[in-house]
C-alpha cells in the first residue's frame, strides 16, 4: 500500500472513501451514547448529522457506518469508525480504527481511501496529553499498513482485493503541528514496514523457510538497509564451541544458520566513541519448524511449529527499522536458526550438552529446543560486548496457559531495563505481563548429573523454568526475555487484523532501543 500525507480539508478530497472517526461523549455509565465526529471539517459533520441524529451508530470501537454520496463532500462514500468512549481514548484505538478502516474498505473493492487525521476538538484538553500530533499520526499508519494485509501469498484463487493507496488527510494548521504530523507519518511508514517484513517471514512455510532461506533473507535486507550482516553455519558454530545450539541443529539435513546483523551509530566529526556506551543485543529464537526432535510433538496442530521463528522474525524487522530510524546507540542483532527434527543423528533425551559458556546440560526434552539455541545465542552476544540484552521466542505452551493469547510474557533480571521496557509499551500499544524469574525458582532446573537441565521436572511453571535457564546464560548482564508463543500467530480474525502472523513484539523493540540514544 502507497500510504501518504495531505494536508487539506477533507471535505474537498475527491476519494473512492473518506474514513472519519467518531467517540462516544457521553459521561456516566448509563448514559444514552452520545456521538462525535473527529473532525473540524463542517461539511463533513452536515453529511454525517443526519444519520447520526437517528442514534443507530453508537462509537463503539471497530463499528462502522456507510455512506454512499454523501451530501457536500467530494468523497464518494463516508466511511464513520467508532472508537469507543471519548473518555478512554488512546492512540491504541486510534491504531486499531485505522486498521477497521481499511480492512472494512478491501472487500467492497475500494483501491483508493483517505482517512481524516482526528482533529480533537470535539474532545477536552484532558485528551491533549494521550494523543499527541506525532504519535497519533504514527498510530494510524501503523494501524493501516498492519491491517492492510492478507496472506493469500500461497493461494492461487487469490483474489487482489488490496488497497493501493491510502492518504491521510489533516488540516492546514501551524508549522509545528504539521512537522509533527509529518514526522509521525515518517515513523509510522518505518515501524509498519518493519513490521510487516517480520510477519512475512512468520508466514513462510517450513519448506521455504528453512534457516539457510532466513540467513539468505536477512543478509538481503541488511545490504539494502545498510547494515553489516555475517551469516554463518555449522563450522563456526563448532568452532565457537555452541554446543547447545548445535545439538537441536545435527538432527535435520537442513543446515543452521546463527546470523549477526550489526547497527553502528553515526559519531560526529571528531566525536570518539563513548567508552561506557551502551550496546544492545536483540537475540532471537529461529526455529524454522519445531517437530519436537526425538521428544516428538503430537500430530495435531504441528503444522503451527513453522512459527516457532517470531523471535527471530522479530529481531530481523527490529533491525530493519533500527537502520532506519538511525538511533544513537550500537545494536546487534543475532538470530539462532535451525529445524528441529528427529532422525539418526538427533540429540536424544538424556544426553548432556556443553554450552559456549562451558556449562554443562542435561536434556530430559528435546522439545524444549529454543532455551538451548538461545543459551548459546545470548552468550555469544555478550562476548560481542553486548552490555544490555533483549530475546523473542515462541518458547513454551506453558506461558501460553498462564497468560492466555492477548498479553506474552516478560522476565527481566533488571529493574531499569524492565521499566524502560514498559515506557516503550506505552508507545507501541503491545501488551506484555512481567512473571517472575527470582533464584527462588532455581531448583526447577536443577539437574543430576549436569550444572542445569532443560526442563523443570514438573509441568508447574514452565515458563519460568524456561526463564530461569536463559538466565543462567546472560550472568549479571541486564536482560529481558520476551515467552511471545501465544501472541506470535492472531488465532481468530479481528476486525483490525488478519488471521495469521502478528508480529508481535518488533514495535516495542524498536522504541525499548530508541530509549537508549543518546
Ligand atoms: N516451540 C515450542 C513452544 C510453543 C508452544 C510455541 C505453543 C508456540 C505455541 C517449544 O519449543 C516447546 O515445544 N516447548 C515445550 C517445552 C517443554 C517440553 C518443557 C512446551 O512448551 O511444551
Ligand atoms: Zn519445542
Ligand atoms: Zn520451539
Amino acid at each position: 500500500m502507497d500510504t501518504r500525507l495531505l494536508f487539506q480539508d477533507a471535505a474537498n478530497l475527491a476519494t473512492p472513501m473518506l474514513a472519519v472517526f467518531a467517540v462516544d461523549v457521553a459521561i456516566g455509565k448509563d448514559a444514552d451514547p452520545l456521538v462525535a465526529l473527529l473532525s473540524t471539517s463542517d461539511a463533513v459533520g452536515k453529511a454525517a448529522a443526519p444519520v447520526l441524529a437517528t442514534g443507530e451508530f453508537k462509537a463503539v470501537l471497530g463499528e462502522q457506518l456507510l455512506l454512499h454520496s454523501p451530501n457536500g463532500l467530494k468523497a464518494e462514500r463516508l466511511l464513520v469508525v467508532g472508537l469507543g468512549k471519548a473518555k478512554t481514548l488512546s492512540v491504541d484505538e486510534v491504531r486499531k480504527g485505522a486498521g477497521v478502516a481499511v480492512r472494512s474498505a478491501k472487500p467492497r473493492g475500494v483501491r483508493e481511501m483517505a482517512i481524516a487525521f482526528p482533529e480533537d476538538h470535539a474532545l477536552d484538553d484532558e485528551h491533549l496529553e494521550n494523543l499527541p500530533c506525532t504519535l497519533l499520526c504514527r498510530s494510524i499508519v501503523e494501524g493501516a499498513e498492519v491491517g492492510e494485509l492478507d496472506w493469500d501469498t500461497y493461494r492461487s484463487d487469490r483474489k487482489d482485493r488490496s488497497v493501493q493507496t491510502l492518504t491521510i488527510v489533516a488540516r492546514e494548521s501551524e508549522e509545528t503541528t504539521k512537522k509533527e504530523i509529518q514526522t509521525g507519518f515518517e515513523e509510522g511508514r518505518i515501524v509498519a514496514g518493519a513490521q510487516n517484513f517480520a510477519r512475512a517471514l512468520v508466514n513462510e512455510p517450513g519448506n521455504v523457510l528453512t534457516p539457510t532461506e532466513l540467513g539468505r533473507r536477512a543478509k538481503a535486507m541488511c545490504d539494502e538497509a545498510g547494515l553489516k550482516c555475517e551469516v554463518h553455519s555449522t563450522e563456526k558454530m563448532l568452532e565457537l564451541g555452541m554446543g547447545a545450539f548445535h545439538a537441536v541443529a545435527k538432527g535435520s539435513a537442513e543446515p543452521p544458520a546463527l546470523v549477526v546483523m550489526t547497527y553502528e551509530p553515526k559519531l560526529e566529526k571528531g566525536q570518539a566513541p563513548a567508552k561506557d556506551a551502551p550496546v544492545l543485543g536483540l537475540v532471537g529464537k529461529g526455529i524454522t519448524f519445531d517437530t519436537g526432535g526425538i521428544s516428538i510433538k503430537p500430530a495435531d496442530g504441528m503444522d503451527k511449529m513453522k512459527y516457532d521463528m517470531a523471535g527471530a522474525a522479530a529481531m530481523i524487522g527490529a533491525m530493519r527499522a533500527i537502520a532506519q530510524l538511525k538511533p544513537a546507540v550500537k545494536v546487534i542483532g543475532i538470530v539462532c536458526s535451525a529445524e528441529n527434527m528427529p532422525s539418526g543423528r538427533a540429540f536424544k533425551p538424556g544426553d548432556v550438552l556443553t554450552a559456549m559458556s562451558g556449562k554443562t546440560i542435561e536434556v530430559l526434552n528435546t522439545d524444549a529446543e529454543g532455551r538451548l539455541v538461545l543459551a548459546d545465542g545470548l552468550h555469544y552476544a555478550k562476548t560481542l560486548g553486548c552490555t544490555h540484552l533483549i530475546n523473542a521466542a515462541t518458547l513454551t505452551g506453558a506461558c501460553v496457559v498462564a497468560l492466555g493469547m492477548i498479553n506474552a510474557g516478560l522476565f527481566s533480571n533488571d529493574e531499569a531495563s524492565f521499566e524502560r521496557f514498559l515506557a516503550a509499551m506505552k508507545i507501541s500499544g503491545e501488551k506484555f505481563w512481567r512473571l517472575p524469574c527470582t533464584d527462588d525458582y532455581k531448583d526447577q532446573i536443577k539437574s543430576q548429573i549436569a550444572d542445569i537441565m532443560n526442563t523443570g521436572g514438573t509441568r508447574w511453571g514452565g515458563a519460568i523454568s524456561a526463564a530461569m535457564f536463559l538466565k543462567e546464560f546472560v550472568g549479571d548482564t541486564p536482560w529481558i526475555h520476551l515467552d511471545i508463543a501465544g501472541c506470535a500467530w492472531n488465532e481468530e480474525v479481528k476486525p483490525w487484523l488478519a488471521k495469521g502472523p502478528s508480529g508481535i513484539a518488533v514495535r516495542s523493540i524498536i522504541e525499548w532501543v530508541r530509549g537508549y540514544s543518546a
